[in-house]
Parts: structure tokens; C-alpha cells; sequence
């Protein structure tokens, strides 16, 4: 599928989305948003072909993404309530549908990070950050919310840091954002970082990965933790990745 405000490349097992509207900072609006939504359910389909193991997102230009598009929600004054609500229903949808991307997804940040870009940040599994970028949940700052993106920004940052980032608006360097945790590394060089990333998913056992996703995201209690690796441990990757360690040589999907 082609799109007009998004770039993709797929590079062996890795699926490389940049957020194309440089002259906005890559803020999103309506059309960003469904082409975002579309984008992870086509990605989401070449996952369950097993096509791809890894996906980094990042901003064309100077900044990552400067969050929804504030001409567009200036906008929205004019939709009925229904409209209203339809609208930020697919947003809603289009950060869950990144959220939840069977393989790993790393965000690749410069400059800047703002509201929904934060948001996007959060549905990151990891977020590599340049020292210089900025990092908020501006939206009191416009007199919004940080509605939509609050169920991953707090599985993210935890509620003491959204109470007070959510609540102030205030934007916050990487140094305070790889504190609260809505960044996992600072790095000189963002795409050396990432691909270094990108090498260490590409070892791990592919399904061991995506069901290390899913513990994440659908926390089983005791016993069903228990289920889990009782089944991943007598699986074909389980049995090949122990045969291998024990045997001092790579597993076999390194091959
Ligand atoms: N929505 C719509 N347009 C935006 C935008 C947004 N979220 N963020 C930036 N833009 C536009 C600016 O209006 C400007 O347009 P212009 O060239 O027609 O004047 C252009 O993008 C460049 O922005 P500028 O502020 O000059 O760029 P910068 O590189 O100096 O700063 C940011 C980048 C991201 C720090 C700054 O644009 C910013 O703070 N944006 C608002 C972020 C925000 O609070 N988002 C939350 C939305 S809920």
C-alpha cells in the first residue's frame, strides 16, 4: 500500500515507518490517522505471516512528532458531537492498533516528542532518544487533555510521573524522560542505536519475543505464567535454543 504522509521500507525483517510531514513537525490529523491505522493492520498481517520480526518508527525532518495537528482539532468546533466523538475514537484506535504490533516496536525520537507524539513514544516497546529532544504531555497547555494517550502513556511512566506531567503540561528533556521511563536510551548517533537494537531482537528466538510482548501486555497471574513456559520449553524454539546453548553453537534461526 502506498500513503501520502507516511514513508515505508521493509528491510529483510524489519518494517521501517517515518511519520512524513516535516513542515508540521509530522503533527497527525485525521488522514495521518487512518493511514497510520491501515499501516498497522498491514504490518500486523505481514507479522502473522512471520514476514517481520522488528519495527522502528520515525519523524521526517528536525522532530519526531509535535502530537495531533492543532488546526485539525481547532476544527473539530464545528462537528457535531457525534463527528466529535467518531474522530477521536480512531485515534483512540490507531494508538491501540500500534500498541498492539505482535513484535517489538522501537521509537526513534529526535527533537522532539509533544502530546500525541509523546503518546506514540509510549506504545514504543523501545524508545531511543537524542540528548537534545523534548518530551511532553502539552495538551493542559492548550486546554485539552492527554486523553486518549493516557492508558499507555501511564502503563508507560507509572501514575506518580502522569500525575504531575499530565497535570502541568510542562515539557521535559530526555534525561528526565529516560528517568520516568518513557525513554530507554540516550544516543549521538539515533540510527547506530537503533540498529545496534534491532541486532539484539533479531537474536532472540522469534516467538520466544512476540510471547514476551504478550507478557507484558496481557500480564498472566501465577499459574498461567506457569502454562506459558511449560509450553514455550518443549516448543520447537524452545527445544533448539536450549539443544543450542548446551551444545556451544547459535540456534538455528540465527542462521
Ligand atoms: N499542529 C499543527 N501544526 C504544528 C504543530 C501541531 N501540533 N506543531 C508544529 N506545527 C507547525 C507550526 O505551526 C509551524 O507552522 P508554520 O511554519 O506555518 O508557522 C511549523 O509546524 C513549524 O513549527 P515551529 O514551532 O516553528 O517548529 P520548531 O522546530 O521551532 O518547534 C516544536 C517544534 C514541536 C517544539 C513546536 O512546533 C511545538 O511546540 N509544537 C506544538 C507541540 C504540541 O504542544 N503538541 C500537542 C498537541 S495536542
Amino acid at each position: 500500500m502506498s500513503y501520502r504522509h507516511l514513508t515505508t521500507r521493509r528491510d529483510g525483517a524489519v518494517e521501517r515507518l517515518t511519520l512524513n510531514r516535516p513542515d508540521v513537525r509530522n503533527a497527525f490529523n485525521e488522514h495521518v490517522i487512518a493511514e497510520l491505522t491501515d499501516w498497522a493492520a498491514e504490518t500486523r498481517a505481514a507479522a502473522a505471516r512471520h514476514d517481520i520480526r522488528a519495527v522502528v518508527i520515525a519523524g521526517a525532518g528536525k522532530v519526531f512528532c509535535a502530537g495531533a495537528d492543532v488546526t485539525w482539532m481547532s476544527k473539530t468546533v464545528h462537528y457535531t458531537e457525534e463527528e466529535n466523538l467518531r474522530d477521536a475514537m480512531a485515534m483512540s484506535r490507531m494508538f491501540a492498533a500500534i500498541n498492539e504490533l505482535p513484535v517489538a516496536v522501537i521509537g526513534r525520537i529526535q527533537g522532539a516528542a509533544l502530546g500525541g507524539g509523546a503518546g506514540l513514544a509510549a506504545v514504543c516497546d523501545i524508545v531511543v532518544a537524542d540528548e537534545a529532544a523534548l518530551f511532553g504531555f502539552t495538551e493542559t497547555k492548550l486546554g485539552i487533555l492527554p486523553a486518549v494517550i493516557s492508558p499507555f502513556a501511564l502503563a508507560k511512566i507509572g501514575p506518580s510521573s502522569a500525575r504531575r506531567y499530565f497535570l502541568t503540561g510542562e515539557r521535559f528533556d530526555t534525561a528526565t524522560a529516560l528517568r520516568i521511563g518513557l525513554v530507554h536510551e540516550v544516543a549521538g548517533d539515533l540510527d547506530e542505536a537503533i540498529e545496534r537494537v534491532v541486532g539484539e531482537l533479531l537474536l532472540a528466538g522469534p516467538q520466544a519475543a512476540r510471547w514476551a510482548k504478550r507478557l507484558v501486555r496481557e500480564r498472566p497471574d501465577g499459574p498461567e505464567t506457569a502454562r506459558w513456559i511449560a509450553e514455550r520449553r518443549t516448543s520447537e524454539e524452545g527445544q533448539e535454543g536450549l539443544r543450542a546453548f548446551l551444545e556451544k553453537r547459535p540456534p538455528g534461526w540465527r542462521s
